[in-house]
């Protein structure tokens, strides 16, 4: 597994077992404009654990966490998530989610690039996403690093490929 790594003045490493309280109190400072970019999703304390508990080692799963260590540690740190799922597969998809006053600094884009290159090192050949129409930030940057439009998902969200 990939160790801690310097993104600008920020760290991005591998979520732990024990991170479930540090995800929790991330969580519990998101915006409902944030929030509800990802439908149906409990941000709750329990899911919290649960990730930390079943995405740490999980063959499947590869999620990383970003920390701003001059935040206050009261606060947990914790500014952002960038997560693979079906990592187990040549091409595994890929979701990001940053601190609603960390957003629009170019954070996105380091994590993006830190996972593409993480997936590249991994021999996969692309990464899959789905973003809603109107989430226009989040297609920027998704083109920026070369994903492309392919069709829409059963919720009419834009399906976009990044072929290696
Ligand atoms: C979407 C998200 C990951 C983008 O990360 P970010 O750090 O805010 O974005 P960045 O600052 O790196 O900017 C990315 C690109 O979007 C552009 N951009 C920033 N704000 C923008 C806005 N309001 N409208 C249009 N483009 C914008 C930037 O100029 C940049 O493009 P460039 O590199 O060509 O200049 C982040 O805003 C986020 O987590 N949003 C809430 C959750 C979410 O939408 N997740 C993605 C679901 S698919």
């Amino acid at each position: 597994m990939s160790e801690a790594t310097l993104l600008n003045k920020y760290v991005i490493r591998p979520i732990k077992h024990s991170d479930g309280e540090l995800i929790a109190t991330y969580y519990s400072t998101l915006s409902e404009t944030t929030k509800v970019i990802f439908p149906g999703y409990p941000f709750t304390d329990e899911e919290a654990h649960r990730l930390a508990r079943e995405e740490a080692d999980h063959p499947g799963m590869m999620r990383y966490i970003v920390i701003d260590p001059l935040m206050a540690e009261s606060t947990g740190q914790m500014i952002g998530t960038v997560w693979f799922w079906n990592w187990d597969c040549m091409i595994p998809w890929i979701g990001l989610m940053i601190a609603d006053s960390y957003q629009g600094r170019g954070l996105g884009s380091r994590m993006m690039a830190h996972a593409i290159n993480e997936a590249r090192m991994k021999g996969k050949g692309g990464i899959l996403l789905t973003t809603h129409k109107e989430n226009i930030r989040g297609q920027t940057l998704y083109a920026r690093y070369g994903f492309q439009i392919i069709g829409q998902d059963d919720r009419g969200e834009h399906l976009m490929i990044l072929s290696f």
